[in-house]
């Protein structure tokens, strides 16, 4: 049977439905339109509050430029050590304070102390450097963190680490060491905000734990991963300090890696990952190569990381790295690229005071080495342009940097360890 559709009842039925209808559609824009003003309220909030993150991570990462700049000092100044703390096997952390109980600077992270040390059994000082290994925000100390070094495996006649064992062996607390002001261009900024990748190789891990501390004190929520390549727990540093921040900071994660577990070293529990640190750990845990990488460690490491992230498409500005000696990565540049020079580009370089003459072909990485393949002596220290021990005097010619200087010396001296010729030289050593 056909309805009528112009019965009273269905008039009235149809115009409850199209009342409906208008009225759902009213309800669906306005809930629309509140979702829109919620959702641009919430985005709004999130860019203001990402932007005072910003803010206050500059202005942190700008008091402590200017802190650094107001209070450093130049030549060497005597510190206290208050306190010695045994940390893993053969390393110790030595806690530092000013021995006239006056201010002292804080330090961009990544940035270490150069340390004079006269020893009894010899009247020439050992000048090292050491990273500095807590947070750059800490005002009541300094504190560094030493590997007590013993000769290479299967060697004889070979004395330990000088410096390394004068510490662990002979500085005791309350005895006073001199101290040159925190330097290094290893250093992260910390008003950036794009995330980084933090890698350290045994002791290497000291300026790691700084750049970590400062990341997590200036609550930028900056990404953050730390792979930390050891033995085992034996060498493991800072571990409830690490664990720590992690659980405190969601965008801190650590991996840490065990090259050679003990038996009682737990997987998932004491590590993460059974042996070390390679390119393709970091892959299978970065959710891209788009990170900022800092890194430090033994040579080999640090050389198939570096290739590793290279090929994997990271620019060459965004992988940092320092290296704690000589067998560090030697920087190519175009005149030092070892075996490189032809005959007629080779320079003469004059040791005066040796009375010795040798050709530069590029196969040693600085003019210290050269100096000391030809038994030429020149003093050093750090290796690695930061303690000023190399510095000899140009008498006539131009170097290169291979690497930046802590301080640049004036044009008439030259820091032998990380200085290549320009031209040829006449050098007072
Ligand atoms: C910027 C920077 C930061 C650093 N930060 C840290 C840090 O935070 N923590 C840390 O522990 N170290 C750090 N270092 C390394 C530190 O400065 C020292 O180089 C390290 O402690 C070793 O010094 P040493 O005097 O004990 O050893 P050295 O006396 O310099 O000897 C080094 C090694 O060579 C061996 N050796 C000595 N003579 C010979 C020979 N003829 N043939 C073969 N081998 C020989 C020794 O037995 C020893 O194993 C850093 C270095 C730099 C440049
Ligand atoms: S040895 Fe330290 S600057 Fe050259």
């Amino acid at each position: 049977m056909l309805r009528d559709f112009n019965t009273p009842s269905v008039m009235y039925e149809l115009g409850i439905v199209l009342v409906a209808l208008i009225a759902l559609q009213a309800l669906l824009y306005f809930y629309s339109s509140l979702r829109s003003v919620l959702y641009a309220r919430a985005y709004q909030k999130l860019n203001l509050q990402a932007l005072r993150t910003r803010v206050l991570a500059e202005v942190k990462q700008e008091q402590l430029t200017q802190e650094v700049a107001a209070s450093t000092w130049s030549g060497f100044r005597k510190f206290r050590v208050r306190r010695i703390i045994d940390e893993a096997r053969d390393i110790k952390s030595f806690y530092l304070v000013p021995h006239d109980g006056k201010p002292f600077p804080r330090f961009q992270p990544g940035q270490y102390l150069t340390f004079n040390l006269k020893r009894r059994e010899s009247e020439k000082p050992l000048v090292r450097c050491y990273s500095l290994s807590d947070s750059p925000f800490q005002k009541d100390h300094y504190r560094i963190s030493i590997k007590r070094l013993d000769p290479p495996p299967n060697t004889v006649d070979i004395e330990p680490g000088l410096s390394s064992n004068f510490f662990h062996r002979e500085v005791a607390e309350d005895d006073i060491v001199d101290v040159k002001a925190p330097s290094g261009n290893f250093t992260l900024d910390l008003s950036r905000n794009k995330p980084v990748v933090l890698i350290g190789g045994g002791i290497g891990v000291t300026p790691m734990l700084s750049m970590l501390e400062g990341i997590c004190e200036t609550e930028s929520n900056r990404e953050c991963w730390l792979f930390y390549g050891i033995r085992n727990s034996g060498e493991y540093i800072m571990r409830d300090r690490i664990k720590g921040l992690v659980t405190q900071n969601e965008d801190v994660h650590a991996e840490i890696c065990f090259s050679n577990p003990t038996d009682d070293d737990a997987i998932g529990i004491d590590f993460h990952h059974n042996g070390r640190v390679t390119i393709d750990l970091l892959k299978s845990k970065l959710p891209s190569n788009n990170y900022e990488f800092y890194i430090c460690g033994p040579g080999p490491m640090m050389e198939s990381l570096t290739t590793g992230l290279k090929e994997w498409g990271v620019p060459n500005q965004d992988i940092r790295f320092e290296s704690f000696g000589p067998a560090s990565i030697k920087k190519t540049t175009e005149a030092s690229r070892a075996g490189d020079l032809a005959p007629e580009k080779q320079l003469e370089i004059e040791f005066s005071k040796s009375s010795k003459s040798v050709s530069w072909d590029g196969s040693y990485s600085s003019i210290l080495e050269l100096a000391e393949a030809h038994n030429i002596t020149i003093e050093s220290g750090c290796r690695a342009g930061s303690c000023g021990t190399c510095l000899t005097a140009l008498k006539q010619g131009e170097v290169e940097y291979i690497e930046e200087p802590g301080t640049l010396p004036e044009s008439s001296s030259c820091l032998a360890c990380i200085s290549i010729p320009k031209s040829k030289l006449i050098l007072d050593a």
